[in-house]
């Protein structure tokens, strides 16, 4: 994933969990999942500032923050995550939310079509190539690449250019929860040079996608490039998504939450345009990329308290859900962090054991089972300590565990009783920690 974002430049990057996701839900640790990713990536120096902007050139290539946010507004940083740089291409995920948010998921869909052109994001060709699907007359095209970008800031109401931008830059501020502005030299800088996207601009007047003022329409989407975010604006504005479209941080509603699967699908299918297949056989997450540095991606996945109530709906109340539910979450927490590491096992010292005639069983035992077992240590304890907690929760919601008596204890008034079982879920929380801590220490 971070290979990819530096190449695009390597500044920012920017998570959104639905009510935390993916890995790092089922690490269950998110500041730690986001500080391995952070050491992981940081010493990786590919790709390079885009240049064809002037202005970005300048910008500082080590700039490098992660930030998550949560769909419960929790912000988990590492590194840099307050510079800002230009928003660029990831605006036009906002554009678009703004035209869907304002005309409905259709209207994109016939003027500008939400197919992926399998092009480069300012390709010329991929516009002559644009077909029509038969029957509707509606484009093969998408809002994400720069001619159906363009197009989409064309179809923001307004009866003048302020009342357009007024409504752009609002639905970016609304998303990231924050006053943006604009970074002046970007814009002029961008503005200076280009002569490309206002190519593009006039083809897509000729060619009926933009309906009037293709020039106000460049300019517009310039100035929406040029908006300075941060990887915590980035973040915040993803987690929005992922949140149906309400700020998780602000709580201010800033879509239909019916409209924003239709936004996620465009940047699965187009988010880095001719690199979105690949992006997304590696990830599974709709993202969206900008030559400005930044990238956002969004993430949706169960909390195991939700696969506890399911459990329980299945299984009745009681301790036994709630052991399924960590066996669930235990099993697809190692197997997704083992079979990374598999993908890193040397394969010269197994072919070497190999190679001596060993059997399957020795080649197991010498060639592959020592370069995993501290990981495999290392993941089993960390996963030991996040069962601890979980199990203190679980019951919460009737899967059994300390959780369940502290509800009881609750429910019956009995405080005292209750203050007990929380000052034993710290106790024992704590001490888990801090022995696993001490244990992963030795071990690597
Ligand atoms: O229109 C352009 O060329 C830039 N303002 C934006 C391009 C961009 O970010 C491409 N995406 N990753």
């Amino acid at each position: 994933m971070t290979k990819i974002t530096r190449v695009w430049l390597g500044v920012v990057v920017a998570l959104a969990v639905s009510v935390s996701g993916g890995l790092f839900a089922q690490a269950g640790d998110p500041q730690r999942a986001v500080d391995d990713a952070y050491q992981k990536f940081r010493n990786l120096k590919e790709g390079k500032n885009a240049d064809y902007i002037p202005a970005l050139a300048k910008v500082d290539p080590n700039l490098y923050g992660i930030a998550l946010v949560t769909v419960d507004g929790k912000v988990i940083t590492a590194g840099d995550v307050k510079t800002e740089v230009s928003i660029q291409s990831i605006s036009k995920v906002f554009t678009m939310a703004q035209v869907v948010q304002e005309q409905g998921l259709e209207a994109i869909e016939k003027r500008i079509g939400v197919d992926a052109t399998g092009a480069r994001f300012n390709s010329i060709i991929a516009v002559e190539g644009v077909r029509t699907v038969v029957g509707t007359g509606a484009p093969e095209m998408n809002p994400l690449v720069n001619p159906g970008a363009i197009s989409a800031t064309s179809m923001v109401r307004g009866s003048s250019a302020d009342e357009v931008w007024n409504k752009i830059i609002g639905i970016h501020n609304d998303f990231a929860g924050r006053s943006l502005s604009v970074l002046q030299d970007v814009y002029k800088s961008e503005a200076d040079t280009n002569q490309r996207n206002q190519a593009i601009g006039a083809l897509m007047l000729a060619y009926g996608y933009i309906k009037d003022n293709w020039q106000q329409a460049v300019d517009l989407y310039t100035r929406q490039c040029s908006i300075g975010v941060n990887a915590q604006d980035l973040a915040t504005m993803a987690a929005t998504l992922a949140f149906g479209g309400t700020n998780p941080v602000t709580k201010k509603q800033v879509m239909d939450p019916s409209k924003v699967p239709g936004v996620l699908a465009v940047m699965a299918t187009a988010g880095l345009y001719d690199d979105s297949g690949k992006w997304l056989y590696h990830t599974g997450l709709p993202a969206k990329s900008g030559v400005g540095g930044g990238i956002i991606a969004v993430s949706r996945s169960l909390q195991e308290i939700i696969v506890a109530i399911l459990f329980v709906a299945m299984f009745g109340f009681g301790p036994f859900a709630g052991a399924v539910t960590l066996a669930f979450a235990t099993i697809g927490f190692l197997s997704k962090l083992l079979a990374e590491d598999i993908e890193d096992i040397d394969p010269a010292q197994a072919e070497a054991i190999r190679a001596t005639g060993a059997s399957w069983l020795q080649w197991l035992s010498y060639g592959i089972q020592p370069q995993v077992m501290a990981r495999l240590i290392g993941l089993s304890l960390y996963r030991l300590d996040i069962n601890f907690r979980e199990s203190a929760v679980l019951g919460i919601v009737g899967a059994g565990g300390i959780g369940d008596t502290l509800n009881t204890a609750f429910a019956r008034y009995e405080y005292d009783i209750a203050a007990a079982v929380l000052l034993i879920i710290i106790g024992i929380v704590t001490v888990a920690e801090y022995s696993s801590g001490l244990i992963r220490a030795r071990v690597q």
